[in-house]
């Protein structure tokens, strides 16, 4: 069987803290097929940005790497020198963030941004770097491209510019993208297209893609695989459709119900009352539990360690029966209130 294209194990970060040390994430493990969209979901400060800059060797100081191993192609690459992984990894990923316009250079016109690494990195010719970086640009759905690549950053829009991030994350050939955020900054239409490129580079291109958002909907859209992380933990992961058909961790469910039906016709938001631990603090017991009417003392005294839970599935809940019937009690509610609408 081909090895996963990228595979992290029990990845642990911290951040030292005046305080003490975040410990900000504990114990991650994932991985991404080669051409396979994956995302990583999870609400504010539940450690995704940092397990995917991680990644990448760009942990915002003074977070660092306590321990973890990253695989590509099935070799495990922790044991290279820091310059040699660095290479080993950004030969196989680039990362596209949030906010394109601190992303790119202010004062450089876009299109010499895109055919920086073909003329510096590949050794291609001026002339040879601009044909690429327009072929890029095309690629991203950029229009007229050769007129866009005269422009400088701030005369773009938010979705033209994010486009040129792709097409500058693209310039690189990698066979993965790591994307933060990419769309969190852009109005839904714009995001809807955004995402239309992410996912056409998949088919089209075979770029794999590791798709960090807070925004069930937005990783819905784009990923056939999710891993949904609370408190500096993977809770729950499986196939996209299973897990938002049937989740089998409280805190998924809680999120899917905060998702607004898009047409509208069942009011799904739920808010989840209470906030994630401080992980400064040693956790006892599961982290959600605080937060999870279904907590009874055991899920308070041990962390619940991923366990499968179906077909292709984990879970860190000691009581996904539990969960499984609450999906259950409340697709019935939702299908009765959809009758008495008819
Ligand atoms: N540079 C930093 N200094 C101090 N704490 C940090 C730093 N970066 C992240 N943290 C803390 O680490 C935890 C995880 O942060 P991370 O950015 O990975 O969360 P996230 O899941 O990406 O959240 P969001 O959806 O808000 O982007 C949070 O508690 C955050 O406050
Ligand atoms: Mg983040």
């Amino acid at each position: 069987m081909t090895p996963p294209l990228l595979e992290v194990r029990d990845l642990h970060v911290d951040i030292p803290m005046p305080y003490g040390r975040l410990h900000a994430v504990r114990g991650v493990s994932l991985s991404v097929d080669i051409a396979e969209s994956v995302g990583l979901v999870g609400e504010s400060g539940s450690g995704k940005s940092l397990t995917l800059r991680a990644l990448l060797g760009l942990l915002p100081r003074p977070a660092r790497i306590v321990s973890g191993t990253i695989l590509i192609d099935g070799e495990d690459v922790t044991g290279l020198s820091a310059k040699q992984l660095k290479r080993r990894l950004t030969d196989t990923m680039s990362m596209i963030f949030q906010d394109s316009l601190t992303a790119l250079n202010p004062v450089m016109r876009v299109g010499d941004q895109i055919a920086e690494v073909p003329l510096r990195k590949l050794g291609k010719s001026r002339s040879e770097a601009k044909a690429i970086a327009v072929g890029l640009m095309r690629e991203v759905g950029i229009a007229d491209p050769e007129r866009r690549y005269q422009l400088y950053p701030h005369e773009l829009s938010g979705g033209m510019r994010q486009r040129i991030c792709i097409a500058i994350a693209l310039s690189t050939k990698p066979r993965l993208i790591l994307a933060d955020e990419p769309t969190t900054a852009l109005d839904v239409t714009i995001q809807a297209q955004v995402l239309g490129v992410l996912r056409q580079l998949k088919q089209e291109e075979q770029v794999g893609l590791l798709l960090v958002s807070h925004d069930l909907a937005v990783v819905s859209q784009t990923c056939s695989r999710l891993y949904v992380m609370y408190a500096g933990k993977v809770v729950e992961s499986g196939d996209l459709v299973d897990l938002v058909t049937a989740p089998r961790h409280p805190y998924t469910f809680s999120l899917l119900r905060s998702v607004p039906d898009p047409d509208k016709r069942v009011a799904r938001l739920l808010t989840i009352d209470g906030r994630p631990p401080d992980l400064t603090d040693p956790v006892t017991g599961c982290s959600f539990a605080p937060r999870c009417p279904f907590a009874e003392d055991a899920c308070r005294e041990a962390e619940p360690e991923l366990a499968p839970a179906g077909s292709a599935r984990l879970s860190a809940c000691r009581r996904v029966d539990t969960a499984q019937r609450w999906t259950a009690m409340v697709e019935q509610e939702v299908s009765q209130e959809a009758v008495s609408r008819q």
